[in-house]
């Protein structure tokens, strides 16, 4: 009787054991599962959403960080060559003349911006400031 008590418990345990090892098994898969970037962050290109692309939300913001360091009204005559896109008609004037969306996206013919570096601003910057210019780059 005792040696069956005993039987018993130690399957109980195995039991147990195994029980503890399916589940970090189960575990293991689902944190494989929950790995893949995509499933993690299914929302990252939502960054590059177009709804509310207003100059003053969107555009300004993106010239603020990426541009004004030299086109801002206190550093366009030392770094801008004198191009100061704060101001929404000198602004337009680089919309209009189809230079500013030259220059962000390196297109020949124009100096490529920012100056200094090889790199563009982000594709998505590039694609909100480009749909606010077919929306007729108003003011608002
Ligand atoms: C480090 C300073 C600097 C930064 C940052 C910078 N620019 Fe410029 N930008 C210049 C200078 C200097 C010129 C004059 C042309 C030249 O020297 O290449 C210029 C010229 C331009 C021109 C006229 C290009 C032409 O060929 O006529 C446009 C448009 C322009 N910049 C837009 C921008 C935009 C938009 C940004 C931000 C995404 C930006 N720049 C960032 C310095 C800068």
């Amino acid at each position: 009787m005792q040696e069956c008590l005993k039987i018993k418990n130690k399957m109980k345990y195995r039991f147990y054991v195994n029980l503890l090892f399916l589940l970090l098994i189960i575990l293991s898969i689902n944190s494989c599962y929950y790995d893949i970037e995509e499933e993690l962050y299914p929302t990252q290109k939502s960054d590059c959403d177009t709804i509310a692309t207003t100059l003053s939300k969107k555009i300004s913001p993106i010239l603020s960080k990426n541009c004004y360091s030299c086109h801002s009204a206190a550093n366009a005559t030392s770094m801008g060559n004198g191009i100061n896109l704060e101001t929404y008609t000198e602004l337009k004037k680089y919309i209009d003349n189809s230079k500013l969306i030259m220059s962000i996206k390196h297109s020949t013919g124009v100096s490529a911006m920012p100056k200094g570096t090889t790199n563009k601003i982000p594709s998505c910057d590039i694609v909100l400031i480009e749909y606010w210019i077919n929306k007729g780059a108003k003011n608002d």
